[in-house]
């Protein structure tokens, strides 16, 4: 309801920016989160689970989606940055944050907000596999299916995304927008 009264008028949360579009609402969103930790509590019936979130982009999709999955589970996160503030990524990824939890003999559950050009998690998968975990997949909020030449697909996937600039659910411009309930296009 309270994402139908956005597109009619302004948001005060966008600062006068106008959105485009509604790309996935609030009750979308959360129904589909549901159904991702089901998925997951599913698919690793043992072993110890870590949940390592991609900063800052995965905050408020790992945050929900760690309440959505029934079994044991711990939780560190990543922070790996592409430089500036472009609408386009970069390409070129740097670390800030390392995971201080040991990651071998663990399951991994690298938790991305969007899949993109896909150059963020070909960086990162690589520096993680080095870890030795027991094994290493990606849950990934959205996927655009743009990516080309990306190494390790996504096990989970929430939505395939429309090739449009999102923002909202954790995902910013220029760090802005990122505390929207919803997911939407900028103008
Ligand atoms: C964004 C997004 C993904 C990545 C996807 O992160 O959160 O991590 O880009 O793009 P790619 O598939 O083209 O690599 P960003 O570097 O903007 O940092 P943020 O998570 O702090 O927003």
């Amino acid at each position: 309801m309270a994402t139908r009264a956005v597109e009619g008028a302004a948001d005060p949360r966008l600062s006068g920016r106008a959105v485009k579009r509604i790309a996935f609402d609030e009750e979308t969103i959360a129904a589909r989160v549901r159904e991702l930790g089901g998925e997951i509590t599913a698919a690793y019936p043992d072993g110890k689970l870590l949940v390592l979130g991609l900063l800052k982009g995965s905050f408020i999709f790992l945050s929900d989606l760690v309440r959505q999955i029934s079994r044991p589970l711990q939780v560190d996160f990543l922070v790996a940055a592409s430089y500036g503030d472009a609408m386009v990524s970069s390409g070129t990824v740097r670390l800030v944050y390392d995971p201080e939890t040991e990651l071998e003999g663990k399951h991994i559950l690298l938790v991305e907000d969007i899949v993109d050009s896909g150059r963020t998690l070909n960086r990162l998968m690589a520096i993680l596999e080095e870890r030795k975990p027991r094994s290493l997949e990606i849950c990934a909020l959205l996927h655009k299916r743009i990516a080309d030449g990306l190494k390790h697909e996504t096990k989970f996937t929430g939505f395939d995304a429309p090739n449009e600039f999102l923002v909202g659910y954790g995902l910013d411009h220029a760090e802005n927008f990122r505390h929207l309930p919803y997911i939407a296009s900028l103008q």
